[in-house]
């Protein structure tokens, strides 16, 4: 019988190493239950045992729902050692799970605890853990339950290198405090948007038409591949905050609260976007007004009431005065006025409010071509720095523009220092082939998080969202998750929910590795006939795949290019003539945007040193990024000594010819790897193919009549 959905990076031989050994688990509470709830079902599976200690009645209604009665026993009744199933005997065991302030644990696991607590120099925080090897033992130590459910997915990524004699000793603590996935899920079905905004991957895990989803068992495993990798606040709806969706913070706000139950014991809290206009569309008050008593009092109820039912929500997401939703222009206020509002009835909680800096003019005059979509973000927010409450988080979106295969850094990300910041990236491949072409993005994020906004030295995308101390917004994404089977649409676009999650906990991550520990956890070895094989042709076929879908579709960050409303598919001049703003100006001489401060709309002087010089001078600014800051003749020779327009020919041929080789090479896992991934994977890549080859024509084609420069060499071009 076939599971109803797909195991992901979780399947049950992942745990073969720790499942297959003596396990104790030493501490109390509703976390702690389910690292003994996972560790439970693994022995259970694999031929282990495991063990509880040093565990008090569950303190809140989340009892464990799995654990196995043969291994476990009954679940604690007291705060005794070895409750649960026999105590250890002898040096009968391979791995403890310690959790901080428990007291020692019973049996010879005693003594490993305390040499593993003697190397733990300093504190590991709400999440971070220890890994050692002391008297034998592999010993996970941790201050705070959810260290303790991080330790252990680590552990199951090591495998059996988790239990090496020589193992050294190891201290995680995540970068980012917050690393978070919102969904774009609206519980009515949208009439254009349908039921996930931008969702690639079927209905919505949370919604099903109007309705909470009464089975949350999907919910659950959601819950535990984001623990797995790291994540730990989801936020349930869509920032676009439609009719029904706007309840979710009143009358329907029990919706959530079965939510955040399911979520709450896999460390991650839930967040809700909410409308500015709420006061009004909810509250029947006639202004939404930041200075209106009323209002602020309004926003204080409500948030009391929410905390009423889930003491631990995380906070609000906000979407304001952006492609038509409300906010506080309406009322003449500042968006520092807007977001301090609600997070003025959030504070007392200790929560916080995302405040999107999506903010540009989407009804835009295309033949003004002063205006500049891409200055917006820094031109509204930039001048509030320092406005903002210490529980605001400015949510920027990584690039200037909307989420492009290639952009600059947001020059907000640098211009905000006394602002609390997260990066936003795009998990859903809305402009990357929509799960239906390969494309993993872990490289990308890498580049972004590396990017170094000012000086060569000063702190990269990812230290200015992680903060002094970790104190910063964190990191946030658009989730590619939905009610597929496979989770994702396509299989291998679960590599980008698994490496944003891990790239958010430790950004210094190489996203080829982390593909590895992906690869490594989905399909494990002992589940394969030929695993080197599987390893090969999966870094093969995803390692440059982000490159091969940017040579194929819009050039040298140019972006769009795509079909207008869904966006999939090339239309090279589909949005040229519209009011979004997101143009490339191609004539018979030339093409790109001059966002230069000498003879364009000046955009390049929001950057910092050195960047502002490197991106206005058309010699110094990098190839990929070209057309996104200048206007030039297809004749310009680029660094790679390769015209504009010969560039656009070659790489288009290229792309097609990579993806031609990508789908050879996955006829190579017939037969090794589980038929319902490699079918699934063959139909994909079968359509990319289609769409590549059609970007290639449509792109080589225009810019062949634009230009009429033919190609070099000589090749079909229609
Ligand atoms: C893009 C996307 C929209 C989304 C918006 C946002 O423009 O196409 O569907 O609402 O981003 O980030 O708010």
């Amino acid at each position: 019988m076939r599971p109803a959905v797909h195991a992901a990076w979780l399947p049950p031989e992942a745990f073969g190493a720790l499942g297959s050994r003596r396990v104790l688990v030493h501490g109390a509470g509703p976390i702690v239950d389910t690292v003994f709830d996972e560790v439970a079902t693994a022995c259970a599976g694999h031929g282990g045992r495991a063990w509880r200690s040093g565990s008090n009645p569950p303190t809140s209604g989340n009892p464990p729902t799995s654990g196995n009665p043969a291994t476990s026993g009954n679940p604690p009744t007291s705060g005794d050692a070895s409750s649960v199933g026999d105590a250890p005997a002898g040096d009968a065991v391979d791995l403890v799970l310690a959790l901080g302030g428990s007291g020692p644990p019973p049996g010879p696991a005693a003594k490993a605890v305390a040499a593993a607590g003697e190397i733990q120099s300093a504190a590991l925080g709400d999440e971070g853990f220890l890994l050692a090897r002391a008297a034998g033992v592999t010993v996970v130590l941790a201050d705070a339950p959810a260290g303790l459910l991080y330790g252990l997915f680590h552990v199951v990524r090591l495998g059996t290198a988790a239990f090496d004699a020589v193992l050294a000793p190891q201290r995680h603590r995540p970068a980012m405090r917050l690393r978070m996935l919102d969904h774009w899920d609206n519980v009515a079905v949208h009439p254009v948007m349908g039921q996930v905004e931008r969702g690639y991957a079927g209905g919505s895990i949370f919604w099903h038409d109007g309705e909470a989803r009464r089975d949350r068992t999907r919910i659950r495993e959601y819950a535990r591949l984001l623990a797995a990798c790291g994540v730990n606040a989801v936020s349930v709806n869509n920032v676009n905050v439609h009719a029904t969706e706007a309840k979710l913070l009143t009358e329907r706000l029990g919706d959530v609260a079965a939510i955040a139950d399911v979520l709450r014991p896999y460390g991650i809290r839930v967040h809700l976007s909410v409308t500015f206009a709420a006061p009004v569309v909810l509250g029947g008050l006639p202004t939404a007004d930041p200075s209106h008593e009323r209002v602020r009092d309004w926003w204080a109820t409500t948030t009391e009431k929410v905390y009423e039912r889930i003491p631990d929500f995380g906070g609000y997401v906000v979407k304001a005065d952006s492609e038509g939703q409300p906010g506080p222009f309406t009322y003449g206020r500042d968006h520092a006025e807007g977001a301090n509002l609600l997070a003025e009835a959030l504070a007392p909680y200790g929560a916080v409010v995302h405040w999107r800096a999506f903010v540009y003019n989407h009804r835009q005059d295309w033949r003004d071509r002063a205006t500049d979509r891409a200055r917006a973000a820094y031109d509204h927010f930039a001048p509030l720095d320092g406005r903002f409450r210490e529980n605001v988080i400015l949510q920027v979106k990584f690039g200037p523009v909307d989420f492009q295969v290639r952009e600059p850094v947001s020059p907000v990300i640098a211009a905000m220092p006394a602002t609390r910041l997260a990066v936003e990236l795009q998990v859903t491949q809305e402009y990357t082939g929509q799960q239906r072409h390969v494309c993993y993005l872990g490289p990308w994020w890498s580049e972004v998080l590396r990017f170094t906004p000012g000086e060569p030295c000063g702190p990269a995308v990812a230290d200015i969202a992680a903060g002094g101390s970790g104190a910063g917004g964190g990191l946030v994404a658009v989730s590619n998750a939905g009610d597929d089977l496979f989770w994702t649409g396509h299989p291998l676009a679960q590599a980008n929910l698994y490496a944003f999650g891990r790239l958010a906990w430790d950004p210094r991550l190489d996203p080829l590795a982390v593909l590895d520990e992906w690869i490594e956890l989905t399909f494990p070895p002992s589940t394969t006939t030929d695993p080197e094989l599987v390893r090969r042709t999966l870094h093969a076929v995803m390692d440059d795949s982000w490159r091969t879908y940017e040579r194929y579709s819009a050039p040298l960050g140019v972006g769009f290019m795509v079909r207008p409303g869904h966006h999939y598919g090339p239309d090279v001049d589909g949005y040229e003539y519209t009011p979004w703003g997101t143009y490339h100006f191609a004539d018979r001489d030339g093409v790109g945007v001059d966002r230069t401060r000498a003879t364009g709309t000046g955009f390049t002087g929001q950057y910092l040193p050195p960047w502002n010089t490197v991106y206005e001078s058309r010699e110094r600014c990098p190839d990929e990024l070209l057309l996104f800051f200048h206007h030039v003749p297809y004749g310009h020779v680029l660094h790679s000594g390769s015209t504009v327009v010969q560039h656009i020919y070659d790489t288009h041929f290229a792309g097609v010819e990579q993806v031609e080789v990508m789908r050879q090479r996955w006829r190579l896992l017939d037969g090794v790897i589980d038929p319902a991934v490699h079918d699934r994977v063959t139909e994909r890549l079968d359509e990319q193919l289609r769409s590549a080859t059609e970007w290639r024509d449509q792109l080589n084609t225009y810019f062949f009549r634009k230009s009429g420069v033919p190609d070099a060499r000589g090749r079909r071009i229609h």
